[in-house]
């Protein structure tokens, strides 16, 4: 397992198109095995795999228990898509592995209803999924087309975001070379 560097708003690989995943087997579990890894190590609930610049249509979830704690809810989502979303709308208070530092409320659906493969191939839905879940569900399939939570914003909120983060990430490109 290896913790991978996330990819950072405004890297345009976080804009590209995501091709389906279509070989399941151990190099898919151990990409998996890394995602979770980096995303345990950054602190967070939910990862795409473009957020670690792999452009493939492939999410991991883990939603933490009443403690806080995590390892118990691993989901791993394969070619996922929301499938229904309720008439309600919530407003929800996000932040992004890929917009480091910064939060902010937007709204969701508060149900949806989802499909997608597991780790063997396998086909899944789940029916109105509710709370956190679904919030983190939305948040990251729109990862998969190539949304990010701040598209939500005002633009004028956005472009001030996008002048804070392309100097953040000019400086990380030049740190490397
Ligand atoms: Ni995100």
């Amino acid at each position: 397992m290896a913790i991978r560097e996330i990819v950072i708003f405004p890297d345009e690989r976080l804009r590209l198109s995501n091709s389906e995943v279509s070989e399941f087997g151990p190099k898919l579990k151990s990409l998996t095995d890394d995602m979770f890894e980096t995303m345990y190590a950054e602190e967070g609930i939910g990862l795409a795999a473009p957020q670690i610049g792999i452009n493939q249509r492939l999410v991991v979830i883990d939603i933490p228990d009443d403690n806080g704690k995590q390892g118990e809810n691993q989901l791993i989502m394969v070619n996922p898509e929301i499938t229904a979303v309720s008439d309600n709308q919530v407003e929800s208070e996000e932040g992004c592995l890929s917009v480091p530092g910064y939060q902010d409320k937007i709204k969701r659906f508060d149900k949806v209803s989802v499909s997608f493969q597991d780790i063997e191939g396998n086909r899944h839905s789940m029916e109105n999924v509710e709370g956190l879940l679904a919030i983190c569900m939305q948040h990251e399939i729109e990862h998969l087309s190539g949304k990010l939570f701040i598209d939500h914003l005002s633009r004028l909120k956005r472009d001030r975001l996008k002048k804070k983060f392309g100097k953040i990430l000019k400086d990380r490109q030049s740190s490397k070379e």
